[in-house]
């Protein structure tokens, strides 16, 4: 299979609203020659990435929508545009080899669709990228309905944050003070020629000047280090574990912020169990608990019931939520393509309920450290603002911290460039009430 055609096949489920790039690029990576492997990468982010434009350019280009069975054919479509748009192959090469895929897909029908699409493409790009300026999707390249709420609840932000989702994100590292200080790692980084800089508000990250293979790092195989956002590394300092504290990470997978707490709380009496909802999500955290060399209870449960709890009261809980995922885009661009707007409230439905029933297994005095990497209020202030209306025997602790903004309920970190991703953080305390 050439590099084109493993492109398809990454992106065409992605287009049938089924999986996510990262997992269906892994299964494909393994089919492609060393040497082309940052092709096929840059082909499936760079359409991700740009898809709202390249949709715009190919709905003038095609009138008639193709059919779903043939998602693999608008994968193509959308790869060659990307091909003409974005890169600098040469663009003859990159049209005809584009086309040949067609008959390896078995499509044969397909290929003068393809070839007349990316040939007219190629006539008329600067007409045609004119023609779509004033369209704010192609503009801003973001789905509307995006757009449109970003711009709602964020009015002073709103074009920095599409901006930024836009960016490469940097490659963070972060340390494992149990092991190293950060920097000594800093001076093993630049012995073996890899410049980095430390991060500004989390005191154990590191920024690499340039992504590259971090396994290949010396000390990732002793677990001197993990690859972690600034962002998600303050969530273990709120979380703040004390001696003979009994702490749950209620959804753990893969394993990023928990192994951060265990880290920090090496040698203390304090006990920490994670629970995780999916088994092979579950599976990432153990082989994390393994390079590191540290462990704990590990539930495979659901957050919304209490079938895997052992009846003993949680001193602090740490809900890293699942979300939209909206503060992370610039890291998984297949969000542009997955996330539809009504998702949102199904999700918040989820967040509502975890927090519902994790709320029961507290202690009084107890906290619950709620975080998402969402950028929308819903998941976020909104929903933390409703769920202490609700309940009397919450209320809410201020994080007094230097990093993004402070909300009436929490503070909201919006995704910057080479720096944090977009996160936010509540801190909800039980009390006598
Ligand atoms: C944002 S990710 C957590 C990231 C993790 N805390 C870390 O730092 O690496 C959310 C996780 O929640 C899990 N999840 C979703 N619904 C759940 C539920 N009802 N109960 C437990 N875990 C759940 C997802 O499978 C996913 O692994």
């Amino acid at each position: 299979m050439n590099v084109r055609q493993l492109a398809v096949k990454t992106l065409t489920p992605l287009l049938c609203d089924s999986g996510a790039l990262k997992y269906s690029l892994q299964k494909n990576l393994v089919d492609c020659p060393d040497n082309l492997k940052p092709l096929l990468q840059q082909l499936c982010y760079g359409s991700m990435r740009h898809y709202p434009q390249l949709l715009c350019i190919l709905n003038k280009l095609v009138s008639k929508p193709l059919k779903p069975k043939d998602a693999d054919i608008q994968a193509l479509l959308l790869i060659g545009l990307y091909q003409l748009y974005k890169l600098r192959i040469a663009e003859h090469a990159a049209i005809s080899e584009t086309v040949d895929v067609c008959k390896a897909l078995k499509k044969p029908w397909a290929t003068s669709l393809v070839n007349a699409t990316l040939r007219n493409f190629q006539r008329q790009q600067s007409t045609i990228i004119e023609q779509l300026s004033s369209d704010k999707s192609f503009k801003y390249n973001h789905p509307h309905w995006f757009i449109e709420k970003l711009k709602h609840n964020w009015p002073e932000q709103w074009q920095s944050i599409l901006a930024a989702n836009d960016l490469h994100p940097p490659l963070t590292l972060r340390t494992n003070i149990s092991k190293v200080s950060r920097e000594t790692l800093l001076n093993k980084l630049q012995r073996q020629g890899i410049a980095a800089k430390e991060t500004e508000y989390s005191k154990y990250g590191l920024i690499l000047e340039i992504p590259t293979d971090v396994t290949a790092i010396e000390g990732f195989s002793t677990g001197e280090f993990s690859v972690q956002d600034e962002a998600a590394q303050l969530a273990a300092p709120l979380v703040d574990p004390q001696e003979g504290e009994n702490i749950l990470d209620a959804c753990s997978a893969p394993g990023g912020k928990l192994l951060h707490l265990l880290e920090l709380n090496q040698g203390k009496a304090t006990t920490f169990q994670g629970l995780e909802l999916e088994q092979h999500r579950a599976e990432r955290i153990a082989e994390n608990f393994q390079r590191i060399n540290l462990a704990c209870k590990l539930h495979i449960g659901d957050a919304t019931n209490r079938d895997w709890w052992n009846g003993k009261l949680f001193d602090k809980i740490l809900l890293d939520a699942p979300c939209s995922a909206t503060g992370v885009i610039r890291r998984n661009p297949d969000i542009k393509l997955l996330r539809k707007s009504e998702d949102i409230h199904s999700i918040v439905k989820l967040q509502r309920a975890i927090l519902e029933n994790l709320w029961g297994l507290l202690k009084n005095k107890g906290r619950v450290i709620y975080a998402t990497c969402s950028i929308f209020p819903q998941e976020n202030e909104n929903m933390i603002a409703s769920f202490l209306r609700e309940h009397e025997d919450a209320r809410h602790i201020e994080i007094n911290e230097n990093w993004g903004v402070s909300r009436k309920y929490g503070r909201q970190l919006f995704p910057a460039a080479d720096a944090n991703d977009g996160f936010y953080y509540a801190i909800i305390e039980k009390t006598d009430a």
